[in-house]
């Protein structure tokens, strides 16, 4: 887009996947405390995004409404409480006369949503499908698109469309992040009802990796890290692949009440500098042979980040050679182990480890 926004993969944190339409303007409050507290504002993640359920209806010319039950201080004030704590304020609509959750939705009123949320204070929307009949996607998400250029306001565009149309094809234009899957679920793999597990995710959006890039990306759906579904071994190849798929990395558990083990995976800052680097190459799989994988993400300053990982149930060594990484087969990289801290030295021609079950080996490999 021209909006400038999302050189970097967005961070942040949303309240669906742990709060789903329970989401309130306490649990919003709780949680900007927690990350403007916890480390995670450090760390990078910036934006609050209350998502579906915070809709009232509309008033008699038209306006959108909060629901003052759930949000009786008003959106305004509890953006203004976001952005005292140093951290961007987001919320949620849909591209059809109906959210997803059955509230009010903004087509037809594009215009006069996006002007509310400028005059609330509003920094990123995260835009849905559901209700949109016959519309064409294009034109439906290049209209909220112009209706928030028309603001004046700088607010980041998250299309939410499920991939169904391909927008990786055409989104870079319209908006700063697409979703190209279904719903993510906190399962590790396969397809549940509506939703996808962790792992199948992945490999829905891993072969979209030429589209991303600085100020649009491929959105493979927000994190369920610390939600319970999932061992830590498995978050933590969870949150190593949404790093080398230069992934938005928004935190979907209660940040507010989360385990030791999920704060060293959310707050692990070598990893988001995976994510980060301002090349804004999305990593890709290289090699596959069974339950066993090798992916490389190309970093800014000429080197590689490797991951290793393991899909199967059994322990796994897993080799990946330089020439599959791209590199010269003799050349020499500082490597850095980046979940056991530890440095590997100076590396030549391959790297090879023992992986755990569902696990990842991640790798920095640096001139
Ligand atoms: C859709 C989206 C989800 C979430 C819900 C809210 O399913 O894909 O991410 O926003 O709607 O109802």
């Amino acid at each position: 887009t021209t909006n400038g926004l999302a050189r970097t993969p967005p961070m942040g944190w949303n309240s669906w996947n742990k709060f789903g339409c329970k989401v309130d303007e306490a649990v919003i409050r709780r949680t900007a405390d927690a990350i403007a507290a916890n480390g995670m504002k450090e760390a990078g993640y910036a934006y609050i995004v209350i998502d579906d359920c915070w809709h009232g209806s509309r008033d008699a010319d038209g306006f959108i409404t909060e629901d003052r039950q759930r949000f009786p201080g008003g959106l305004k004030a509890l953006g203004d409480y976001i952005h005292g704590k140093g951290l961007k304020f987001g919320i949620y609509s849909d591209a059809g006369t109906k959210t997803c959750g059955g509230r009010p939705g903004s087509q037809g009123h594009e215009y006069q949503d996006a002007l509310r949320y400028a005059r609330w204070g509003v920094d990123y929307l995260k835009y849905d499908w559901c209700s949109s009949g016959v519309r064409n996607a294009e034109d439906a998400y290049a209209t909220m698109a112009d209706a928030l250029r028309a603001t004046g306001r700088p607010i980041l565009f998250s299309l939410c469309e499920w991939g169904n149309s391909k927008p990786w094809l055409w989104a870079a234009k319209i908006g700063n992040m697409w979703r190209t899957t279904g719903d993510i679920t906190d399962k590790w793999e396969g397809k549940h009802g509506h939703s996808w597990g962790v792992a199948s995710i992945v490999d829905l959006n891993e072969p979209l990796w030429p589209f991303a890039g600085p100020g649009h990306w491929n959105d493979p759906d927000m994190l369920e890290v610390g939600n319970g579904g999932l061992s830590d071994a498995e978050y933590r190849a969870h949150f190593s692949l949404w790093a080398m798929m230069a992934a938005p990395l928004i935190a979907g558990n209660d940040v507010a009440a989360m385990s030791d083990a999920t704060r060293a995976i959310l707050l692990n800052r070598a990893v988001i500098a995976v994510d980060q680097d301002p090349l804004g190459a999305q990593g890709h799989r290289v090699w596959r042979s069974g339950a066993q994988e090798v992916w490389v993400k190309p970093m800014a300053d000429g080197g590689r980040t490797l991951l290793l990982w393991n899909r199967g149930d059994a322990p796994a060594r897993i080799a990946a050679d330089w020439p599959s990484l791209g590199l010269p087969a003799t050349v020499r990289l500082r490597g850095r182990d980046l979940w056991a801290h530890t440095d590997l030295g100076r590396l030549s021609g391959r790297y090879a480890a023992e992986v755990a079950p569902h696990g990842v080996v991640m790798v920095r490999l640096a001139p």
